[in-house]
């Protein structure tokens, strides 16, 4: 049997795509290996997002032609939105490559590529139009939390994003096909289930008739019933609506979180990065989120030291922080993407004020979290137990609430994948703290 490995770079939808390579190469016999050394291929799954995420890829694969070397029927493979991006380029730069393959259908070309004499490129200059076949079985690496992606590509050309030309246009899958893949996992037992998509909220908009993404969790909460926890990102603000609000608010299988990207306090910089809605106006759409949904989670993405960001611009950044207390918040330095419109805008931040302005983000929210957290001091919360969240050394169960929050707790064993009633009693920025409730 070969034995196959699939390294993964970037986010949640690179991990849904290396769940689908697993699955498509298990047709051939490939079975998963975790050692390097007795690998007959090694996909890397890149991403592109940012340039320290490619240059990540560019260092492993130096330490992989070493090993190519030592095993000359090692098989090497670039898959993603780096190999979708980057192509040509990565041929030329590491000669070594076996493939090199995009996205979405284009990942289907794998089993080909490899039976191919000749290299080994795909389509991947063609950005992906379609989806990986809904009939090859995603290999799944927990028995009680699965993704399912619902949706593919973006519309959005936010000016500093490479999505749009890496995964392509947006398209939403017939919600019977999803409906159906949920319902498979209710039946094996699964407990969580996370929708993925660039801009998931926007799904089935272009769907002929079109669907909303409310109608679309309304018909899953009836397919998986209370007791499977369903979540979804990443969520685009300019989607969120008073019908997605009520929907989270009275399914009883929706969890109470989102994901929403603000990107920047700034109206200013938030109109130069193409996000289409203002500061106030995503004030607005929390404020609608927070009405209908008591003890909703609110996480966020910030770019900081976009070009043209001043001190002011950056302040406004923090003071929306401030403002809605965001329970965690993914930061990054601006990185200029080559072919993206703000690669090219003339008032680029210096470095070292990017690096600045991310350590004050950091910290403020680090702040904002501890507080944040400290407000589920004294409350009971339902746990679904994860052991990869677990402190072995300390004796510490782990898991996550409704809100996502995870909860490290005493009291005594309980099995993975199943819910736990935990009271909480301390909180630090990046976890709960608490004891076991034992049950009845
Ligand atoms: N530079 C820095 N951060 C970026 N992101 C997307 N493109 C860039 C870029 N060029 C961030 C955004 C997005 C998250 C997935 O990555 O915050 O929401
Ligand atoms: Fe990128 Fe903007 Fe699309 Fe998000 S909405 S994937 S940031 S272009």
């Amino acid at each position: 049997m070969p034995k196959l490995k699939v390294v993964t770079f970037g986010c949640q939808a690179n991990e849904l795509d290396s769940a689908r390579i697993v699955g498509l190469l298990a047709r051939d016999g490939y079975t998963l290996t975790d050692d390097e050394s007795e690998a007959d291929l090694i996909i890397l799954n890149g991403c592109s997002i940012r340039d320290k995420a490619e240059q990540k890829l560019y260092s492993r694969l130096g330490t992989l032609r070493a090993l190519k070397a030592r095993r000359p029927n090692l098989r090497l493979g670039v898959a993603g939105c780096l190999g979708q991006r980057e192509g040509e380029t990565l041929r030329r730069r590491f000669p070594y490559l076996d493939l090199v393959v995009g996205n979405g259908e284009h990942l289907v070309e794998i089993p080909r590529l490899l039976s191919a004499a000749a290299v080994r490129l795909s389509s991947a200059a063609i950005p992906p139009t379609g989806f990986f076949p809904a009939d090859v079985e995603v290999h799944r690496d927990s028995r009680y939390r699965a993704w399912v992606g619902v949706m593919e590509g973006c519309d959005n050309f936010c000016t500093f994003c490479v999505v749009p030309h890496t995964r392509g246009r947006e398209r939403s899958r017939p919600p019977d096909e999803i409906l159906g893949e949920v319902a498979a996992l209710r039946d094996r037992g699964y407990r969580e289930i996370t929708l993925l998509g660039q801009t998931v909220n926007s799904y089935g908009l272009k769907l002929e008739p079109p669907v909303s993404f409310a109608a679309l969790l309304r018909r899953i909460d009836r397919v998986v019933g209370p007791y499977v926890r369903v979540r979804f990102a990443t969520s685009h603000p300019k989607d969120v609506t008073a019908e997605l609000a009520e929907a989270m608010a009275s399914l009883p299988s929706v969890c109470p979180h989102m994901h929403l990207p603000i990107q920047s306090g700034s109206s200013r910089t938030l109109a130069r990065m193409g996000r289409t809605y203002s500061r106030e106006e995503y004030l607005d759409k929390v404020q609608l989120l927070r009405a209908a949904v008591p003890d909703l989670s609110l996480t966020t993405d910030i770019i900081v030291g976009f070009p043209g960001e001043s001190d002011k611009g950056f302040e406004e950044t923090l003071s929306l922080m401030r403002e809605v207390g965001f329970d965690a918040a993914f930061a990054f330095k601006f990185s200029p993407r080559r072919g993206t419109p703000a690669a090219d805008f003339p008032d680029q931040v210096p470095d070292s004020v990017r690096a600045e302005r991310l350590a004050a983000v950091l910290s403020l929210q680090d702040e904002l979290s501890l507080r944040k957290n400290g407000k589920w001091i004294g409350r009971r919360v339902e746990v679904l137990v994860d052991c990869e969240l677990s402190k072995r050394g300390s004796g510490l169960a782990g898991g996550r609430t409704r809100q996502n929050k995870i909860v490290h707790f005493t009291g005594g064993e309980v099995e993975e994948g199943t819910l736990a009633n935990v009271q909480i009693t301390g909180g630090t920025s990046h976890h709960l703290k608490g004891v076991l409730i034992p049950s009845l």
